[in-house]
């Protein structure tokens, strides 16, 4: 668990708020220090600040080094690795103006592990080069986050809500103009703001199986459809191959850097299996090597079983000191980084697509931007190059904020409406919602897991869609009479995005990347090389970019 840092900057109320960022990981606090210079922030969070996917991130920051090479191998490696659908001016932009923006991270006071000065960098899969930095061994995530929050806080013009959920967006004609926020006790709150920028992250939750954190429930991207943004490539989420699969424990990431650093990777009978499937063995594109997993695991009795990561030959470095929070947790659970097989199993780790956007964040709705991974530019067509995300964060969450700054002039600065209000008295207690959600929401995960996992077909995802839409209409028959939650929002923020998912699915029949249709297991680019769209008011078509 991240600590609970920044508790004492909170909006109460907030007055002269210009631009309001929802969401406070990487892309969310980069922008915020870009707006700020400018004008007045408001940084909304479903929790303490720490928390979000970027806190949790381990591996590192992928980005070139100062070999100008590298700068094209990097996009070649991006590109390859999205499986012909990476859009190419967005991975240009990522890996051009990555290195800027990760040297002015490091000015701001974030420590990336050294030797004698030097960064380190190390390898992940289908990257030709060690480019990979990281923080602590393996807390690079952690570091990112509190280098941002620490400087972001030391901003004037930024104010913090942590504990503040975003339900809804307002709009005027198709103008986003503002969100309701929703307080831990329960106050809605109405903000209206210059720009919004939506920057809540991915939506692991909506898997049953997942190395998210509870809060990854696609809240930003639910509210943006809702609104009327369009969403792209949904379909297309991704499944990391090595999560830890003990009975009863949680599905803590282990780090592809375990990988990158030559853990094998090795089935039940202790066979190395790779070789079956990529020249590139353990290091192959992160889709391969989760389907390969999958196939692996399969038993002849028809049972999962793991399949383990094995780094016991490693002597050229201390593995406890090369990854210290995952030594630690092992040693949790009785297991010894450097002497024990660690069982391993995919689960849901990151979202390709998203709220779509153009390469300055802005999405199908004026005044609504998002970056990150609630926003979908193209970067990672169908499957993400390893440790591209938190670059893509810095990246693309300072030319949000760019183009809030310059789309929108101060001169439109909205008066803020303070309509604070009790919560509606309704006539379904709190409980009761609760414990209905309780049942709902695994059972949505759990469709999810089952019919639109790793290896989806027709069937299984009309058998879902089924399922999905008789949990949705559960859940809004709830909603009807309860008072306004966080559960609820949440439950109906994954509904939402599962049935993105599960549409988008359905539409794209071929496999590419993450999104691998049994019925359909080749690539169809006559029809395919292009971006889904889905919007809840049409039905799902492609659009090439
Ligand atoms: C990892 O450390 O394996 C995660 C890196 C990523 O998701 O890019």
């Amino acid at each position: 668990m991240p600590p609970q840092m920044v508790a004492s900057k909170v909006m109460s109320p907030v007055r002269n708020l210009e631009f309001l960022v929802i969401g406070a990981g990487v892309a969310g606090l980069r922008a915020a220090v870009e707006l700020a210079d400018h004008g007045s922030v408001l940084v909304a969070t479903k929790e303490a600040m720490a928390e979000s996917n970027t806190w949790y991130a381990q591996g590192g920051i992928a980005v070139a080094s100062d070999d100008e090479g590298d700068t094209r191998l990097h996009l070649e490696d991006t590109i390859a690795a999205g499986d012909g659908l990476v859009y190419r001016a967005a991975a240009q932009v990522l890996v051009e103006e990555g290195p800027q923006r990760v040297a002015e991270l490091i000015e701001w006071g974030a420590r990336f592990d050294r030797d004698r000065g030097r960064l380190l960098r190390t390898r992940e899969g289908a990257h030709s080069r060690p480019r990979i930095l990281h923080a602590n061994g393996d807390a690079t995530g952690a570091e990112i986050s509190r280098s941002l929050i620490e400087f972001a806080h030391a901003h004037p013009r930024i104010q913090f809500a942590e504990w503040t959920t975003a339900t809804a967006l307002l709009k005027s004609g198709n103008q986003i103009t503002g969100a309701q926020l929703l307080a831990r006790d329960g106050t809605t709150l109405t903000l209206h703001a210059r720009a919004i920028l939506i920057a809540t992250g991915g939506a692991g939750q909506v898997y049953s199986e997942t190395t998210n954190p509870p809060v990854a429930t696609g809240d930003g991207i639910a509210i943006a459809a809702e609104a009327g943004a369009y969403l792209a490539d949904m379909e297309f989420y991704q499944f990391h191959p090595t999560a830890f699969a003990l009975h009863g424990a949680p599905r803590f990431l282990m780090s592809e850097a375990l990988r990158g650093e030559g853990a094998y990777l090795r089935n039940q009978k202790g066979e190395r299996f790779m070789e079956r499937y990529h020249p590139l063995l353990e290091l192959a594109p992160r889709d391969v090597v989760a389907r390969a997993i999958a196939r692996e695991s399969i038993g002849d009795d028809g049972e999962i079983y793991p399949a383990f990561l094995d780094l016991r030959h490693i002597r050229n470095i201390d593995l406890h000191q090369r990854f210290p929070g995952i030594s630690s947790f092992l040693a949790q659970h009785s297991l010894d980084i450097a002497r024990d097989l660690i069982p391993v199993l995919p689960a849901a780790h990151y979202l390709m697509g998203g709220i779509k956007t153009d390469l300055d964040g802005r999405t199908t709705m004026p005044g609504l931007y998002a970056a990150g991974e609630a926003a979908c530019t193209g970067v990672h067509g169908a499957n993400r190059l390893a440790s591209n995300s938190l670059l893509e964060g810095l990246v693309f969450g300072a030319r949000a904020a760019r183009a809030m700054l310059c789309d929108t002039p101060s001169s439109d600065l909205r008066a803020l409406d303070e309509s604070f209000s009790a919560p509606a008295t309704t006539s379904t207690n709190g409980a009761d919602t609760s414990t209905s959600l309780a049942q709902l929401v695994p059972q949505l995960r759990h469709s999810m897991w089952n019919n639109a996992g790793l290896l989806r077909e027709e069937s299984t995802l009309r058998t879902g869609l089924t399922q999905i839409n008789s949990i949705t209409n559960a859940i809004e028959e709830l909603a009807g009479h309860a008072a306004p939650s966080r559960l609820l929002a949440e439950a109906r923020s994954l509904c939402c995005v599962a049935s993105a998912i599960l549409n988008s699915a359905l539409a794209r029949t071929e496999s590419r990347g993450a999104h691998f249709r049994t019925d359909f297991p080749a690539h169809d680019d006559a029809q395919f090389a292009a971006h889904s769209i889905f919007s809840l008011q049409n039905a799902v078509h492609t659009e090439r970019w």
